[in-house]
C-alpha cells in the first residue's frame, strides 16, 4: 500500500514562514540543530561526502547532492545549485535547493520540499549556534562581508543569540551594499556600510565577524590579515569550493578553527589552508561536550561553515513537522505503483486505467 509523497511547495513554505513566524522559525532551527548535534553519533547517522557537477559553462556553477542516512531510518537527499551570477544576470538567488525524504523500508519517496528558504535559515541557524557557543557572552558589534541572501539570515540568527549593538557591513557590489539595510530592516538595526578602505577597521572593531561572499576561486581572502579583538569570533560561510577561501591564513592560525564537517572543510572550506593538526574539533563535538564549550568564548574562534548535510536533514524534518502541525502541504502520488506488484502493466486491465492509486 503506497503512502504517497508529502509535498511542501513554495507557497506552503511561505505560509509556514508566516504562521510560525520568522523569529520562532529561526529559534526552532537553532534549537533543533543544537539538540541534534548534542545527540549525534557518527555511527548512527551516515552523512556521505557531498558530490556533484561543477562547470564553467554557460557560467560558473555547481549542482550537488547532499545525502544522509539515519541507520534504520530514512534517507534525506538535498539537491543544491550554486550559481553566483544568478542574482545579477537572472534575478534569482545564487543558492536554489530542493530536499527529499526516502523510505528505507520500501524505497518510496516520502516527501519533497523546497529547500531554498530552508538552506538560508539553516545556514544562519548553524552560525547562530556557533556564535552562541563560541562568541563572547555579551552584547556584540558585528561585521558582515558579503551582503547577499545568506547575510540576511546570518545577522538574523546572531540577533537571536546575542544583543547586537552595531553592524558594519561591506560588499564590493554597490547594489548589494545599498539594499542591505532594507533587507534587514526587520531587525531594527542601523547598518554602516563601509568601502574596501574600511575593511581593516570593520574587522578590528568586531566581536563577531561573518564572511558570506561569492568570492571567486583563487580570489580570496576577502578581509585583511587584521588580528582583531582577542575574543573575535568569525563565522566563515562562503568557502565551499576547492580553491575558494575568505579568510587570511594568519587569521586562522591565530584562532581555534571549528569545522562543521572536518573532511568537507579540508576539501572546500577555510581548513584547506591548514595542516590537519592545526584544525580544531568539529562544532558538533564541542556541542556534545556541553560542560566544556564555554571555555572558548574569550578566545579567537572561527566556525568553518561549508554546510553539513546533517543540517539539511534537520531542516527538512523540522519543516515537515511544522507543516503537519499547521495543516500545510499536500500529498501526491508520483511513483506509478501497480495494484499487482508483479505486474507493472496491471493498471491497463482496470476500467479506471489512467487513474493511479491515490495516497
Ligand atoms: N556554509 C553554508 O552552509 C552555505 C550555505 C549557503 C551558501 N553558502 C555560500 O555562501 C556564499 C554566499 O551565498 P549567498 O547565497 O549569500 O550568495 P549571494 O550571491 O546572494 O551573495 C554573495 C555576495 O558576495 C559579494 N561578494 C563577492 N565577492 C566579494 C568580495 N571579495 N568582497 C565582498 N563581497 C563580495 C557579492 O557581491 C554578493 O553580493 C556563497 O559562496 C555560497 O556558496 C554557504
Amino acid at each position: 500500500m503506497t503512502v504517497g509523497t508529502r509535498l511542501l511547495r513554495a507557497d506552503d513554505m511561505v505560509a509556514l514562514f508566516r504562521e510560525v513566524g520568522r523569529d520562532a522559525l529561526m529559534d526552532l532551527m537553532i534549537e533543533e540543530l543544537r539538540r541534534t548535534f548534542r545527540d549525534h553519533r557518527h555511527e548512527d547517522v551516515e552523512a556521505r561526502t557531498r558530490d556533484g557537477f561543477q562547470y564553467t559553462k554557460p557560467d560558473l556553477g555547481l549542482l550537488e547532492w547532499m545525502p544522509t542516512h539515519e541507520i534504520g531510518g530514512p534517507v534525506v537527499v538535498k539537491m543544491v545549485g550554486y550559481h553566483p551570477t544568478n542574482p545579477v544576470q537572472r534575478g534569482l538567488p545564487s543558492v536554489i535547493a530542493t530536499s527529499s525524504l526516502w523510505d528505507t523500508t520500501t524505497g518510496e519517496l516520502l516527501a519533497i520540499a523546497d529547500a531554498t528558504l530552508l538552506t538560508a535559515v539553516r545556514t544562519g541557524a548553524a552560525s547562530g549556534l556557533a556564535t552562541d557557543v563560541l562568541a563572547v557572552d555579551a552584547p556584540v558589534e558585528v561585521g558582515v562581508v558579503g551582503l547577499g541572501a545568506q547575510a540576511v539570515t546570518q545577522l538574523h540568527a546572531i540577533s537571536r543569540v546575542r544583543e547586537i549593538t552595531r553592524v558594519r557591513a561591506h560588499d564590493d557590489a554597490p547594489e548589494a551594499a545599498e539594499t542591505f539595510a532594507d533587507r534587514i530592516a526587520f531587525l531594527g538595526l542601523d547598518v554602516e556600510i563601509v568601502g574596501t578602505g574600511g575593511l581593516r577597521s570593520l574587522v578590528a572593531e568586531s566581536d563577531v565577524l561573518v564572511t558570506c561572499t561569492s568570492v571567486d576561486i583563487g580570489a580570496g581572502p576577502v578581509v585583511p590579515a587584521e588580528p582583531g579583538r582577542p575574543w573575535l569570533h568569525v563565522n566563515a560561510v562562503g568557502a565551499d569550493f576547492a580553491g575558494k577561501i575568505e579568510l587570511p591564513r594568519e587569521m586562522l592560525e591565530r584562532a581555534t578553527v571549528f569545522p562543521d564537517s572536518r573532511p568537507q572543510c579540508i576539501a572546500e572550506g577555510e581548513c584547506q589552508q591548514l595542516a590537519p593538526e592545526a584544525i580544531g574539533p568539529e562544532l558538533v563535538e564541542v556541542i556534545k561536550a556541553e560542560a566544556d564549550h564555554r571555555r572558548y568564548r574569550d578566545e579567537r574562534t572561527v566556525f568553518d561553515s561549508t554546510g553539513w548535510a546533517v543540517e539539511d536533514d534537520v531542516a527538512l524534518r523540522l519543516a515537515l513537522r511544522l507543516a503537519e502541525q499547521h495543516d500545510l502541504g499536500s500529498s501526491i502520488q508520483i511513483e506509478c505503483v501497480p495494484s499487482d506488484p508483479r505486474d507493472p502493466y496491471s493498471f491497463a486491465s482496470t476500467p479506471d486505467a489512467a487513474a493511479p492509486r491515490r495516497p
